[in-house]
């Protein structure tokens, strides 16, 4: 295990560190990946700080390919302070989806916080956004309901919002856990 708080079949889960900044530069530069988040693109010198700033920050896991050592992904997962809910997100590098790396780091970190205690798991995609919605059903999630027009990420050629309809996602301990019935 060594440097990984967990690891799963192919990945290992840490900390941000102040070295991740070229790998994590790939992820943040791309205007792709940033699409449905909450944040522009970014310009690679402001880029290559992010890492440094995430350094150590509980909220967010490094994804590392263990065979490379690369830094392929972050996904965020934080205490709402609401009644015990934790909710997750995650980018990932353009060059390494459609491998499952994406979905085997989500089931690492839920695994984990449901064994350590955690209650209850949300998520929230933009409709439009399909393979992070498929992502959260093969995860198990269920999905909650759609709240319309609840946020814009882009704006017309007028500058008026592009408004984005999102879709809540929640899975329970007792579900992961299999008491339940799917
Ligand atoms: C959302 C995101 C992380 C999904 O990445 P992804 O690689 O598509 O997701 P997964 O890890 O679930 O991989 C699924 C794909 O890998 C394929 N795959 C290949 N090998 C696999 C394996 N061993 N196990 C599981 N799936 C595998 C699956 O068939 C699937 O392909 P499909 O989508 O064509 O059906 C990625 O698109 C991303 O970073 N997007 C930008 C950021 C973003 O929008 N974040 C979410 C905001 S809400």
């Amino acid at each position: 295990m060594g440097e990984y708080l967990f690891t799963t079949d192919r990945l290992g889960l840490r900390r941000f560190r102040a070295a991740d900044a070229e790998d994590f530069a790939e992820i943040l530069t791309d205007e792709e990946v940033s699409y449905f988040e909450p944040y522009d693109t970014f310009a690679k010198e402001d880029a290559l700080l992010e890492a440094e700033k995430l350094n150590g920050d509980e909220r967010f896991y490094a994804v590392i390919l263990k065979e490379t050592g690369k830094l392929i992904g972050k996904i965020y997962f934080e205490d709402k302070k609401f009644f015990g809910a934790y909710e997750i997100g995650y980018s990932f590098n353009r060059k390494f989806w459609g491998h499952g790396y994406a979905l085997e780091a989500v089931r690492g970190v839920m695994d984990n916080a449901f064994a350590s205690g955690v209650r209850r798991i949300i998520a929230e995609a933009d409709v439009r956004n399909t393979r992070s919605l498929k992502l959260l059903e093969r995860a198990g999630m269920r999905k909650e309901g759609v709240y319309l027009k609840s946020a814009y990420f882009q704006k017309d050629e007028n500058g008026e919002p592009i408004w984005s309809d999102y879709a809540a996602y929640a899975i329970l301990n007792e579900e992961w856990n299999g008491s339940v019935p799917g």
